[in-house]
């Protein structure tokens, strides 16, 4: 049977420290369907970015199985998967992580060159994408001479570069002001509506209720947000 386009199967993660072994992932299943909205909530601690990490193969599970844009990440070795990843899946942070020595430009067109896509025209849709997320006038800026909004949109374009299916963020508007996430939220908003599946870790409980679906982490766990909500709780007590 055809997978979902993220299909997350008992997958456990465990870290290995030096108090002794962490698990943080305790056995979790989570799909996504093509063209789905999906919010991730959740504790500070509580598994959120190495769920993340999972599904853009950056990290890899203890046990489990993963399967992103048709691909199994889990029998793959590193170099395959970063090269699987430059064009399956666009990765947002909190941090944009643009590279600062190099032009807004040359970072929006920097996947097409590690890829090898897009040859002859890479400049061409690097400027297209600087005017999807409406920054064209800063093209020839470097990152530090613009608004961390700005980044953040630099970064999603970045993002688009080879026309990846799924876009994962970590807490992309976490370091933004209100005016500016809610720019962010919108762009991906239009994202979706134009077929990408978005998976995107928030703090924001408001941009949270602004997606269709929302699900939460707890203790390295997917809950769904109605099993931790209090009156339900109250009422399983009684
Ligand atoms: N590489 C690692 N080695 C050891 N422990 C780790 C590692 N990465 C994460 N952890 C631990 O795993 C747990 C979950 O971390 P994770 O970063 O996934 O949480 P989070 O939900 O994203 O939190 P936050 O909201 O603060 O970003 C934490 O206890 C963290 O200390
Ligand atoms: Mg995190």
């Amino acid at each position: 049977m055809e997978k979902p386009m993220i299909s997350l199967e008992n997958v456990e993660k465990v870290y290995k420290t030096k108090a002794g072994p962490l698990k943080v992932l305790k056995g979790v299943n989570f799909q996504v369907n093509a063209g789905e909205f999906v919010a991730i909530v959740g504790p500070s601690g509580s598994g959120k970015s190495t769920l993340i990490n999972m599904i853009t193969g950056i990290d890899r599970p203890t046990s489990g199985e993963v399967y992103v844009a048709g691909q199994r990440l889990t029998n793959m070795n590193e170099n395959a998967v970063a090269k699987w990843r430059g064009r399956n899946v666009g990765v947002v942070f909190q941090f944009f992580q643009l590279l600062p020595t190099i032009t807004v430009l040359e970072n929006v067109m920097l996947p097409m060159h590690y890829c090898g896509t897009y040859s002859g025209r890479r400049k061409e849709r690097a400027m297209e994408l600087l005017e999807l997320v409406n920054i064209p006038d800063v093209a020839n800026k470097y990152p530090s001479q613009i608004s961390g909004g700005q980044q953040q949109r630099a970064a999603i374009a970045r993002a688009l570069a080879n026309d990846p299916k799924v876009i994962v963020g970590d807490e992309p508007t976490g370091n933004l002001d209100t005016l500016s996430a809610g720019l962010v939220f919108a762009l991906f908003e239009e994202l979706v509506a134009q077929g990408k599946t978005i998976v995107m870790v928030t703090h924001d409980r408001d941009l949270a209720g602004q997606v269709p679906r929302v699900e939460e982490v707890r203790d390295g766990q997917l809950v769904s947000p109605s099993e931790v909500d209090e009156r339900l709780v109250v009422r399983q007590a009684k």
